[in-house]
């Protein structure tokens, strides 16, 4: 594997996505490959103040505005880590990018989904993920798993997470060669098993 690899892990609130991110982490610095974690929103510096505000912000947030900070977050995401370690041939693994915006501001707020995809390409310069892995679970179980210390994301309801998980279905059905889809109802060790199996195939 000569050039890097931009790696995005999706999902709703609970699906498992970090723990998954970490242990591949893990296995892939145990084969000697150069690995960069990163995550949207946050990152470093200034994408994580983004991300105490988006989070914790406890006043009014349209839904125009939520979207315009995730999509201020992903460009400084995409320009001061992920394209930078891309072109150095590392593998960066990224927590959340452009399809949680289709999914949660577009499926779950309801936004025109034709102008989130105009503006992720602005976000991104039209930079696309090489490989992105949705873990998929069914909402009653994720709930279980967010618990009940939610912050202002998780508040949004059952209804909410319900179109944002049909909302990744969606995409993965536009997109089967980018988007993976990963059943994450099974235990942590079965679902890393499925990860490894479609990482293979990328970095042999
Ligand atoms: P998490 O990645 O730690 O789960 O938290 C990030 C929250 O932000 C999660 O509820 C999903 C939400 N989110 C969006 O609504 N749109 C976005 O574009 C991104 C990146 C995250």
């Amino acid at each position: 594997m000569k050039k890097g690899l931009f790696i995005t892990f999706e999902g709703a609130d609970g699906c498992g996505k970090t723990t998954q991110l970490n242990l591949l982490k893990d296995y892939l610095i145990s084969k000697g490959f150069d690995v960069v974690i990163t995550r949207e929103p946050g990152g470093k510096g200034l994408g994580e103040k983004v991300r105490e505000i988006l989070l914790n912000y406890d006043g009014v947030v349209s839904d125009r505005c939520e979207s315009f900070l995730f999509l201020a977050d992903r460009a400084q995401n995409i320009d001061i880590i992920v394209n930078p370690a891309v072109e150095q041939g590392k593998i960066v693994l990224c927590d959340r990018h452009t399809d949680s915006t289709v999914a949660y501001q577009g499926y779950g707020r309801g936004l025109d989904i034709t102008e989130i995809n105009m503006l992720n390409n602005l976000a991104t310069h039209n930079k696309k993920p090489d490989l992105t892995l949705v873990f998929d679970v069914d909402i009653e179980t994720s709930m279980q798993r967010v618990g009940q210390n939610k912050d202002r994301m998780e508040s949004a309801g059952k209804e909410f997470f319900n179109r944002v998980r049909n909302g990744y279905l969606e995409l993965a059905k536009q997109e089967p060669q980018r988007i993976k889809v990963i059943n994450s109802t099974k235990s942590i060790e079965e679902v890393f098993e499925n990860v490894k199996e479609i990482i293979n195939s990328y970095i042999i």
